[in-house]
């Protein structure tokens, strides 16, 4: 485990120095400083499991010094040092949050006593939140349905990346889970007992996203009254989401790629970049290749974010998760109408909603059933309880009729041929790609590319 790490400041050097000896011999990494306004710069430069401070100072005094620290984190302990005759005022300032106080002079026991009770607190603390999380943790990769191979490839993939520190590009159709795949990355990564901020970068206006991402100084522009973090700090040892990472204008791509390769970043207005330790997880439903194309999107910054990349299938695509997905939300919104008594889902209902396409993807599936947990007369929902509009389209309909009758066999031997060219071209004619994509083995594939006599200078590039 790491030192825990402490701030001594006073403005005697010699205190100092006697606070951090004792310190030390608890183990505890300490830098001091005599100044108040220095060790402000301190705190927002580094993370302090504890911080020792004189009441009576020039300049700032430890009770100002305690609210600035309190406006950077709030974190860390807080133990003041007080001359005999201001102690009414450290009993002031345990009332505003302050941990405890050491009398001045000290001996020895009088700072190791109170320091260790402070630090065994925060152990507590901090175990409690570790268990919390543990709950959560189990809790959030439950709360992701399916059974599909599709889905059970997404969880593959996200295993990897709950134990992995690199970047997650999620990408799917609305509202295919998204954000709940990156919410259930974090809750199980080392970094859950920390923060997850989502930066909305579709949601947050041009002019606005700069100072939201990264902070301003005071003075900045008309309106920076004072100083102001930015959500990547916030998220400093957590995870940041930026969702809707298409939306992103150009120059913030420039100053994300500086965050993400060189984990500095600057406040607007501010000349001393500061450093975060972030873990990134972008999400968004745009093709960024496409974005790449059209210079929407920077290249350079693609790669960076698609170092694990995870795309949601749509519903339509993985119809047998329906059934799963429609008993969880049954049972997640049935409460809402308890009079009813619903006991299920009649089987001419269920094969409706395994019918309809979804353009809204899960989101809508469960709009629809929170729709018919309303509209039914219970106990069991039937057909004519779902939205019109789920019973309306019959899935298959428009694209059957496009198909041309022929044998089931050549129409197979067809489509086989077409789907594997499909994954050859896009592989470049590598063969163990293409043999990825199509989740076969490379032995497989290239029988079948013999069986089906396709030519391979046709699909690879020139
Ligand atoms: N596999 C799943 N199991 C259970 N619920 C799911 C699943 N996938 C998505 N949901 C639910 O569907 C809704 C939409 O999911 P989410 O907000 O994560 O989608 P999104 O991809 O971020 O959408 P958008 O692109 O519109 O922002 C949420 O209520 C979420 O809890
Ligand atoms: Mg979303």
């Amino acid at each position: 485990m790491d030192k825990l790490k402490a701030l001594v400041v006073d403005d005697e050097a010699s205190v100092c120095e006697a606070v951090k000896a004792i310190l030390e011999i608890e183990g505890l990494d300490v830098v001091t400083t005599t100044s108040s306004a220095d060790g402000v710069e301190k705190v927002k430069k580094s993370v302090f499991d504890l911080i020792v401070s004189d009441l009576k100072m020039p300049g700032m005094d430890g009770i100002q010094f305690y609210d600035k620290v309190r406006e950077i984190e709030s974190d860390s302990v807080f133990i003041i040092i007080t001359a005999f005759g201001t102690i009414p005022s450290a009993v002031d300032a345990i009332k505003k949050g302050v941990y405890d106080y050491i009398p001045k002079p000290f001996t020895p026991d009088e700072v190791r006593i109170p320091i260790r009770r402070a630090l065994e607190k925060k152990r507590l603390e901090q175990e409690n939140l570790a268990l919390r999380t543990q709950i959560e943790t189990r809790y959030s990769f439950q709360s992701i349905i399916g059974n599909s191979p599709e889905i059970r490839e997404v969880f593959r993939v996200m295993r990897h990346a709950a134990s992995s520190e690199s970047t997650v590009l999620v990408t799917g159709e609305s509202g295919t889970g998204k954000e709940l795949v990156a919410r259930a990355i974090h809750s199980n990564s080392v970094r859950a007992r920390r923060r997850f901020v989502t930066v909305n970068c579709g949601a947050i206006p041009d002019g606005l996203i700069e100072s939201e991402l990264f902070g301003h100084v005071k003075g900045a522009f008309t309106g920076a009254i004072a100083d102001k973090k930015g959500l990547a700090e916030e998220a400093d040892k957590g995870t940041l989401f930026l969702d809707e990472i298409g939306e992103l204008a150009t120059p913030l791509q420039v100053k994300l790629l500086r965050l993400l390769q060189e984990g500095e970043f600057l406040r607007i207005g501010d000349t001393q970049p500061r450093r975060v330790n972030v873990r990134v997880v972008a999400a968004t439903n745009r093709d960024l290749k496409k974005c790449i194309v059209d210079k929407t999107f920077r290249e350079d910054l693609y790669y960076r974010l698609n170092v694990i990349p995870i795309e949601l299938p749509p519903l339509r695509r993985r119809a047998e998760d329906i059934p799963l997905l429609v008993n969880h939300f049954l049972e997640k919104h049935k409460g809402k109408a308890e009079e009813k008594q619903l006991t299920g889902i009649a089987k001419e209902a269920m094969q409706a909603l395994m019918n309809y396409h979804y353009p809204g993807n899960i989101r809508e599936l469960e709009n629809s059933v929170e729709y018919a947990i309303a509209f039914t007369a219970g106990p069991v929902i039937l057909r004519e309880d779902l939205p019109k509009y789920t019973l309306e389209e019959k899935k298959l309909s428009g694209e059957a009729q496009k198909i041309p009758l022929m044998p089931l066999k050549d129409a197979k031997y067809q489509f086989e041929r077409s789907l594997i060219m499909a994954a050859l071209i896009e592989s470049g004619g590598n063969i163990s790609e293409a043999a990825r994509i199509l989740r076969i083995h490379r032995q497989n594939l290239q029988q079948k590319i013999r069986l089906l006599d396709i030519d391979l200078s046709s699909v690879s590039p020139v």
